[in-house]
């Protein structure tokens, strides 16, 4: 009868892992990211100083290493004991999502992924390089399309209204910009360029992003390699 019990729940699990994730476990998915590296090669004032908002990125790849330094510096755990992260957060309520459009990185699939600051690990969500759907919702702005890859920033804004009413709304934008600077800084330490974007079409990236209703993009990052 035990026996009986024990081949039905290992059925019932081997059919759930078919169902659920297509016949490959997620563990496949996830791809654990190197450990970023806490020591840079210029100051963080000659970083500041240098910053500017690159457009235009010369051809090859960007390593493994470069977008774990920069997914850890948009949202990566800093303080493990109370996963407190890279940038402040209202209330530490933690509204934003990061997406990766991968174009062009040694090692990577090209396609979305997702960043899960908890392991510091990326799950590949779409297959396929959506650069250029994602630069056509950006108002076919070229960067977007030119870049290794591509940060997407969305909100769920919810997680902060929920503290602080209406007030979180502008919380939640602030926290981007937060997000958003942090790429910029990390970008250039690493030599590369980024440039901010803003001017999307809200639904169209919505329908490019593997994301709930509730969920709103809110910033988009092209990162490359500077000519
Ligand atoms: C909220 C915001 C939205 C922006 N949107 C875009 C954009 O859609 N496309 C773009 O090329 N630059 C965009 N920028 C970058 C600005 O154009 C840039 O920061 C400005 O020209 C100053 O140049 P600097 O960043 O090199 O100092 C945006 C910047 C911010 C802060």
């Amino acid at each position: 009868m035990i026996k009986v019990k024990l081949n039905l729940i290992t059925l019932l699990t081997f059919i759930s892992n078919i169902i659920f994730a297509g016949g490959i476990s997620m563990q496949d998915k996830e791809i654990k990211l190197p450990e970023p590296i806490l020591k840079g090669k210029i100051s963080l004032e000659e970083t500041i100083y240098k910053r500017r908002s690159i457009r235009h990125f010369k051809q090859g790849q960007l390593t493994l290493q470069h977008v774990s330094q920069l997914l850890w510096a948009t949202q990566g755990i800093t303080d493990k004991s109370r996963d407190f992260r890279a940038v402040p957060s209202a209330g530490a309520t933690y509204p934003l999502e990061i997406y990766l459009f991968v174009g062009e990185v040694e090692g990577l699939k090209k396609g979305i992924y997702k960043y899960n600051p908890y392991s510091h690990s990326i799950i590949y969500l779409v297959e396929g390089d959506k650069r250029q759907q994602l630069c056509a919702a950006s108002l076919f702005q070229d960067s977007v399309k030119k870049a290794q890859i591509v940060i997407v920033i969305t909100a769920i804004f919810d997680r902060t209204t929920k503290v602080y009413g209406n007030r979180g709304i502008m919380y939640v934008h602030m926290e981007a910009g937060h997000c958003g600077q942090n790429i910029y800084l990390q970008a250039e330490a690493l030599g590369l360029g980024t440039v901010a974007i803003g001017a999307f079409r809200d639904n169209d990236v919505k329908n490019i992003l593997p994301v709930s209703k509730n969920e709103q993009p809110l910033y988009i990052f092209p990162v490359g390699l500077k000519q």
